[in-house]
């Protein structure tokens, strides 16, 4: 006998950036960082989680193709999620024995992995969600952002739509570093994102290895991580409270500059953006100056891919001009995304 439960997690880009552990081994951050979940139409994973007393071990399988499930950030998340199942059992013995049986878990993504997109935050965020499923554990969104953290940093985000935040607590166990709503996709339905995709983006440096550099490394870290993020932490909430896009705006590619400016910082250096990435900020500003006021913000994560935000209202001025970029620059893959783009839960 088979049992069986499917998920999906949308993917999340952060606007507020997490770079940074004070616990690699739990994905506890330096600072709280916050996103926004992109539209699941265009960008998600898809999870089904089974056990059965007849399976010999625990698998992953993405793709189609079998993944090391040997890792310890897997790991925790299994570890985790039996620990609450066999919670149940024990309290109710009428209960099958799942927490015992190993596990396989079958992932897709709806986005090529070719293009260069995270993934692991949907992907962690699917695999957490689809267990508990199966267990049918009472867990909270809440709850599982904790688990979920422990997979990929990003991940805990990826439990909720709309605008999530990920609060970077104080606690050593990682038991109030956790994903919360800042608001649901409702709150502000004219929000559009864009992602242009860089031909032949591959990640130089791996955003956990980069971090800890960063951390080891730059002078410039310990006055983001301390003083800059907490201030516009508050700022970009109050901004998605207000439906104020130039704040929003602003402080989104601020945060994205000072990111990458620590990254420049750290030794020995790392770049993410590439020729076309700062094609696309110069694209951006030249859309803002000549719309006299700020209506569209780039944001760059651990790659040269840019992710574009608008609203509605300013689709075609905004995604006009960006076909036009991808269009007649070389380098450009194309739009991943475009008008469809809608931001939602
Ligand atoms: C630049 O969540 O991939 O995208 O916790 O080591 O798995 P690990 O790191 P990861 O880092 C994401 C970094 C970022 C910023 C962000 O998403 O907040």
């Amino acid at each position: 006998e088979i049992h069986r439960a499917s998920t999906t997690a949308p993917v999340n880009i952060a606007v507020i950036k997490y770079w940074g552990k004070r616990d690699p081994k739990l994905n506890l951050p330096t600072n709280s960082s916050l996103s926004v979940t992109l539209s699941q139409s265009d960008l998600r994973t898809h999870t089904t989680a089974s056990c059965s007393p007849t399976y010999t071990h625990d698998e992953l399988i993405l793709n189609g193709s079998s993944q090391d499930v040997s890792g310890a950030r897997t790991q925790a998340c299994f570890r985790e999620l039996r620990t609450l199942r066999k919670q149940l059992e024990t309290t109710n013995p009428s209960l099958p024995a799942l927490s015992s049986m190993p596990l396989k878990i079958v992932s897709e993504n709806n986005f090529p992995t070719a293009a260069g997109l995270a993934s692991s935050a949907a992907g962690f965020a699917a695999l957490v969600r689809s267990i508990a499923n199966l267990y049918e554990l009472p867990a909270s969104p809440t709850e599982l952002s904790r688990i979920a953290r422990q997979g990929s940093g990003s991940a805990c985000r990826s439990l909720f739509g709309g605008y999530v935040g990920w609060e970077q607590g104080s606690q050593p166990d990682g038991s109030d570093s956790l994903a919360f709503e800042v608001a649901p996709a409702s709150h502000w339905p004219t929000m559009r994102a864009v992602i242009l995709v860089v031909s032949a983006a591959k990640k130089g440096v791996s955003s956990t290895t980069g971090m800890q550099t960063t951390v080891a490394t730059s002078s410039l870290f310990p006055v983001r991580a301390n003083d800059t993020v907490p201030r516009r932490m508050a700022e970009m909430q109050t901004a998605i409270q207000e439906r104020d896009f130039e704040s929003f705006a602003k402080l989104t590619m601020m945060d994205s500059n000072s990111f990458h400016a620590t990254c420049l910082d750290t030794w020995p250096p790392i770049f993410y953006l590439n020729d076309v990435s700062r094609a696309a900020i110069k694209a951006v500003e030249a859309i803002n100056h000549a719309a006299g006021k700020i209506v569209a913000a780039y944001t760059f994560d651990a790659g040269p891919n840019a992710v574009v935000y608008f609203e509605e209202e300013n689709e075609g001025i905004v995604a006009g001009a960006l076909r036009k970029l991808v269009g007649e620059k070389e380098g450009w893959k194309g739009e991943a995304k475009s008008d469809d783009a809608v931001v939602e839960k």
